[in-house]
């Protein structure tokens, strides 16, 4: 048997190393602290898990779903859209259902990508923008989210030529993984290099509702003539706590929402109607939920940060995402600091690496653990004397 190219050529398993010295210490008994994975410890809200009760009885939900989603889902994210960003969006034309932003993000590449052209993909950044690129035949073009630069992908940098062979420009704003915000300024940049180029605009704001301190993400569609070029992934997953459903929207530009919809229906079925009735009531319900989740999470940053500052870690607390992205101690590389704290502490944050090779000198931690797992690693690091790095 034969593999095709796309599976021979996904990258191996950067964490195997990792992941087996997590499995070895589990298996004599050691509590392996995780901040690894960025998957909410809080339940989805329980008027939402409601709806998903009322619904599961109804016939209608039991049957094939419209790939575009409930009209009904799509009308509640164009008025959730317009009440958060004020911007009005065609629910027929403009809105596409998602099972995840992941599955649109990767669907997104087969929309605008042909074998041989290239994606212009941050460095770090969610690994599915390249992935999704190489399984359409293409190649990644790594642009460096630098600190100097707010970790925002350098418009300005990106070579002539790369620009007008580009076929899309991938952004991420809150980001994973370094937590950096966009202005609304930066991403009109965007829009117009975009525009300048004839290069689709694909903007991830999965974590848009995750900010601290009072921060409002802007929405790329916030920009005047966004819809001219560019199309933005939302996500429930996050907003809502709700990762394993599999909600999520794209929207902007019609041509676009509606290739990726054309993609889709030869590919999947839709998101399950019951789990689209959630997300209508998620959408147009109390919003409170949001808020509380936040509060646990700025509460754990807030504990964190400080604690690996002590340990001589250099971080700059994120003003929103789930991620606290810290400098790794000097000597050290992302894979040999998370090793340390593996064996030292049994304590696992995610090499920097694993995003891309600019994330080498970082890692991530993630927020998404419980409190009581929280104060546990504090105490654990406290008076950490860190090793020097083993050369
Ligand atoms: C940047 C980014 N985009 C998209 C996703 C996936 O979101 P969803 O759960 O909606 O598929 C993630 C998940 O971690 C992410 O980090």
């Amino acid at each position: 048997m034969r593999l095709a190219k796309r599976v021979q050529q996904l990258p191996p398993y950067l964490f195997a190393e990792i992941s087996r010295k997590i499995a070895e210490k589990r298996a004599k008994g050691e509590e392996v602290i995780s901040f690894g994975i960025g998957d909410p410890d809080v339940p989805t809200p329980p008027h939402v898990i409601e709806r998903l009760r009322a619904a599961a009885l109804k016939p209608a939900n039991h049957r094939y779903p419209e790939t575009e989603g409930l009209p009904e889902f799509r009308k509640s994210a164009a008025n959730w859209f317009k009440k958060r960003f004020n911007v009005q969006l065609d629910p027929e034309k403009e809105i596409c259902s998602l099972i995840g932003a992941k599955e649109g993000v990767g669907h997104a590449a087969l929309c605008f990508i042909d074998p041989g052209d290239i994606a212009l993909v941050p460095d770090p950044g969610y690994p599915v923008y390249s992935i999704g690129t190489m399984f359409a035949g293409g190649t990644p073009y790594y642009l460096p989210l630098k600190e100097e630069n707010g970790f925002l992908l350098d418009l300005d940098a990106i070579p002539e030529d790369v620009a007008r062979k580009a076929k899309v420009l991938w952004l991420n704003y809150p980001n994973n993984p370094t937590g950096a915000v966009a202005t609304l300024d930066y991403l009109a940049k965007a829009v117009a290099w975009g525009k300048r180029y004839d290069v689709p605009v694909l903007h991830d704001a999965a974590y848009s509702e995750i900010a601290y301190d009072g921060y409002k993400s802007p929405s790329i569609m916030q920009v005047p003539g966004a819809k001219d070029i560019a199309m933005e992934f939302h996500s429930l997953s996050k907003t809502y706590n709700m990762t394993g459903w599999r909600l999520g929207f794209a929207c902007g530009n019609r041509d676009m929402v509606n290739a990726l919809y054309r993609v889709k229906t030869n590919l999947d079925s839709g998101v399950p109607q019951a789990v689209q009735e959630m997300g209508i009531e998620a959408l147009n319900g109390s919003q409170q939920s949001i808020a509380d989740t936040i509060a646990i999470y700025k509460r754990r940053r807030d504990k964190l940060i400080p604690e690996l500052q002590h340990l001589g870690l250099r971080v700059t607390p994120p003003r929103a995402s789930l991620y606290v992205w810290a400098r790794v101690p000097e000597g050290y590389t992302s894979a040999g600091f998370a090793t340390t704290l593996l064996d030292e502490k049994a304590i696992v944050a995610t090499p920097g690496t694993g995003f891309g090779p600019a994330g080498e000198g970082f890692v991530r931690f993630s927020l998404t653990l419980s409190d009581e797992n929280v104060d546990k690693a504090l105490a654990r690091l406290k008076g950490w004397k860190i090793p020097p790095a083993k050369k």
